[in-house]
C-alpha cells in the first residue's frame, strides 16, 4: 500500500512517517514544503528506510502534486500540511488562507484528476484523508458537553476557520464527485519533535532557560490532551479502515486545564532536573495578556473511532507527559537549532504584551459566560 503524506516534516505528519515505515508492506512518500514549522530532522529515525522518501514541494502546486501521485502510484493520501498554531493565525492570516484552504482545493483537484484516473478495481480503494483538528468546532462552555461528530462547527480563529474551510471542501468533493474522502477531527496533540511555538514544548524549553512560562489569561482554558503516537495509530485506522464519506473524532480523554499543564511539567522537571538553588520551576510561571477569541474549553467524544475501528489511546496524561519530559530532556541536538534559528520563545498572537508575577491576579480572565465575543455554546449539539 503507497501513502503520500503532506506536512510529514512537522510534528504530527513526522510521528505518522514514522509509523507507517514501521510496516514493510508500505511505502510512504512525504510531501513537504519545509516551512519554518518542517523539520527533516525529526525524520532521521526513517530518513534511510527502504519504504520512505521525501519530496519538497507546496500543497499548492496542483501539477506538482499529480506528478508524485502518479509517480508514486498512491493508494492513500493522507493531508496533514498545514499552517497549525494560533498565534501565528492571529498575526498573519494570509498564508493560513493560502495553504489550508487553497492548498486543500489545489490538492483535492489533483487527487479528483489522479482518481479518476485509476482503474475501476483500484477505484474504491482509493482514500483522500483530511486531517483536521477539533477547533472547527469552537467554544465549550467550562461545565459541560463534548464535541460528537455531528456537532456544528463555529470556529472562532483565523487557524479554525480555515481549517473548517478545508473539511468543508473535502467534503463537497466527496458529494458532488464522489471522491473517496474521510476526515478526521482531533483534540490536542503533545509528544516528541513538538515546535517549541506550542504550549508544553515552550513551557518545557522556557523552563530549562530560566525564561518565564507564559500562562495566558488566568490559566483556566481546558484542553484535551493527546500523545501524538495515539494519533498516528488513530490516523493509521481512519485512513486505511475508515468509511469513505465519514469523519472520526479523536481525543485523549485527557481534560487539563493549562495552568495545570504548565504546573505538572513544573513538578516534573522538579524531580528530572531540579534547579539550582533549590527553588521550584513554579516560580516561572507569569500570567500575561490572554489569546484574543481564546476558545474556553475543547472536550472529544471519542466513541465512534473506538467502536467502528476499535481505536483507544494508550498514553494517560501522566505516562505521556513524563516520556515528553524525558524526550525534551535528552534530544537538545533536535530543539537546540530550533530555539537559537528559528523561534526563541517570543510572545505570538498579540502586538502589546503585559506580564505579572504569578502571585498577583491575573490580568484578564478566558471567555467568559457572558463574552462580547460570543460562546455558542448554549445553543450547540454536544454529548452530555
Ligand atoms: P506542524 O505545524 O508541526 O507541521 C505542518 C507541516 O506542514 C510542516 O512540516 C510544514 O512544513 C508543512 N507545510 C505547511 N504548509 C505547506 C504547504 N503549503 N505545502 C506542503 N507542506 C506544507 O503541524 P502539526 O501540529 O503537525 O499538525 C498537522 C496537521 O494536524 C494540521 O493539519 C493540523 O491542523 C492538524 N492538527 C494538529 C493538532 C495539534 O495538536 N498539533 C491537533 C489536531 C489537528
Ligand atoms: O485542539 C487542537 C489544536 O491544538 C490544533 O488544531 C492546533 O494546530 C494546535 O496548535 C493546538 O492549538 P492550541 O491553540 O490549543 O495549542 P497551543 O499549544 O498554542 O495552546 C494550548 C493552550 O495553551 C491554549 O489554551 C493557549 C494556551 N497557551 C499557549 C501558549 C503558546 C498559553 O497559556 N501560553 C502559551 O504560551
Amino acid at each position: 500500500m503507497n501513502f503520500l503524506v503532506t506536512g510529514g516534516a512537522g510534528f504530527i505528519g513526522s510521528a505518522v512517517c514514522r509509523h507507517l515505515c514501521a510496516n514493510p508492506a508500505y511505502r510512504v512518500t512525504n510531501l513537504d514544503k519545509l516551512t519554518y514549522a518542517g523539520n527533516l530532522a525529526s525524520l532521521r529515525p526513517i530518513e534511510n528506510a527502504h519504504n520512505y522518501r521525501f519530496e519538497q514541494a507546496d500543497i499548492c502546486d496542483e501539477r506538482a502534486v499529480l506528478e508524485i501521485l502518479r509517480r508514486d502510484d498512491i493508494d492513500i493520501v493522507m493531508n496533514l500540511a498545514a499552517e497549525s498554531h494560533v498565534d501565528r493565525s492571529i498575526d498573519g492570516p494570509g498564508a493560513f488562507i493560502e495553504t489550508n484552504i487553497v492548498g486543500t482545493y489545489r490538492i483535492l483537484n489533483a487527487a479528483l484528476e489522479y482518481w479518476r484516473g485509476l482503474s475501476e478495481e483500484r477505484k474504491p480503494g482509493f482514500r483522500f484523508h483530511h486531517v483536521s483538528t477539533d477547533e472547527v468546532f469552537g467554544d465549550l462552555p467550562f461545565d459541560g458537553g463534548m464535541f460528537v461528530e455531528e456537532t456544528p462547527y463555529a470556529p472562532s480563529s483565523p487557524y479554525s476557520a480555515s481549517k473548517a474551510a478545508s473539511d468543508h471542501l473535502v467534503r463537497a468533493w466527496h458529494e458532488t464527485y464522489g471522491l473517496p474522502v474521510v476526515l478526521s477531527n482531533c483534540s490536542n496533540n503533545y509528544g516528541p519533535y513538538h515546535f517549541p511555538e506550542k504550549l508544553i514544548p515552550l513551557v518545557i524549553l522556557n523552563a530549562l532557560d530560566e525564561k518565564p512560562l507564559p500562562v495566558y489569561g488566568a490559566g483556566a482554558n481546558v484542553r484535551d490532551w493527546l500523545f501524538v503516537e495515539d494519533h498516528a495509530r488513530a490516523l493509521e485506522l481512519v485512513a486505511t479502515k475508515g468509511q469513505p464519506g465519514e469523519s472520526y473524532n479523536v481525543g485523549g480523554n485527557s481534560e487539563r486545564t493549562n495552568l495545570g499543564v504548565v504546573e505538572t511539567i513544573c513538578g516534573l522537571l522538579d524531580l528530572k532536573r531540579p534547579r539550582a538553588g533549590g527553588k521550584s520551576y513554579r516560580d516561572l510561571i507569569t500570567f500575561v495578556t490572554d489569546r484574543p477569541g481564546h476558545d474556553r474549553r475543547y472536550a472529544i467524544d471519542a466513541a465512534k473511532i473506538a467502536r467502528d475501528l476499535g481505536w483507544a489511546p494508550r498514553e494517560n496524561f501522566d505516562s505521556g507527559l513524563a516520556r515528553t519530559v524525558d524526550w525534551y530532556l535528552d534530544n537538545k541536538w533536535w530543539w537546540g537549532p530550533i530555539r537559537e534559528q528559528r523561534y526563541d520563545g517570543e510572545r505570538l498572537g498579540r502586538g502589546r504584551v503585559e506580564t505579572r508575577p504569578a502571585a498577583s491576579a491575573p490580568i484578564e480572565n478566558a471567555k467568559s459566560e457572558s463574552s462580547p465575543t460570543g460562546s455558542k455554546a448554549g445553543s450547540r449539539k454536544v454529548a452530555t
